[in-house]
């Protein structure tokens, strides 16, 4: 992967994951109703299963990569306004974290075809979940995406400089005497 293209590959697949976790709050929603109607027949055992799969794995890897590659140079911009809502952004993720904790066990349950939670509970829990991701991205795509793709191009093109300077002096020694 070379240093132009990085950040373009970063952001897009940071946005797919974002489409991910609303395609599978959604599930979640689903799963929900249809316990409630129709009872945990196998196509909620299979929601249960793609739901739990993504929450377990996939959101948590997510935050890491946010934590590891997005949130560092906005916490170093000297811009207070960003520096506030980036530790926002981070303290979201402890809380989404105590929410998914909250909720795994119920959907690990359903996955297996055991209904020993109260869906209305599942439900509540569903809520709160949903309306602090909704608000989490957001909150990225519409501050924190932004300024980091620009300081993380920065960033590129002095890596660029720095690779045009070794190259020029790399055939300056090369034609010296
Ligand atoms: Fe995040
Ligand atoms: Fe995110």
């Amino acid at each position: 992967m070379d240093a132009k293209t990085r950040p373009i590959d970063l952001f897009e697949f940071l946005d797919e994951t974002h489409r991910q976790v609303q395609i599978q709050l959604g599930h979640l929603r689903a799963l929900v109703d249809k316990i409630e109607s129709e009872g945990l027949d196998a196509e909620a055992r299979g929601l249960a299963r793609q739901v739990l799969a993504f929450f377990n794995h996939d959101a948590r890897q997510h935050h890491l990569d946010e934590e590891k590659h997005v949130f560092p140079p906005l916490l170093a911009s000297q811009n207070p306004e960003l520096e506030a809502a980036t530790r926002r952004l981070i303290q979201d993720h402890g809380w989404l974290e105590e929410n998914w904790l909250h909720i795994e066990p119920s959907v690990a349950a359903a996955s297996e075809g055991n209904q020993w939670f109260d869906p209305a509970e599942l439900r509540h829990a569903l809520d709160v979940f949903e309306a602090l991701y909704t608000d989490h991205l957001l909150l990225e795509e519409s501050i924190a995406y932004p300024h980091a793709k620009q300081r993380l191009q920065a960033y590129d093109q002095l890596g660029m400089g720095r690779e045009m300077a070794r190259r020029r002096s790399a055939k300056t020694l090369s034609a010296a005497p």
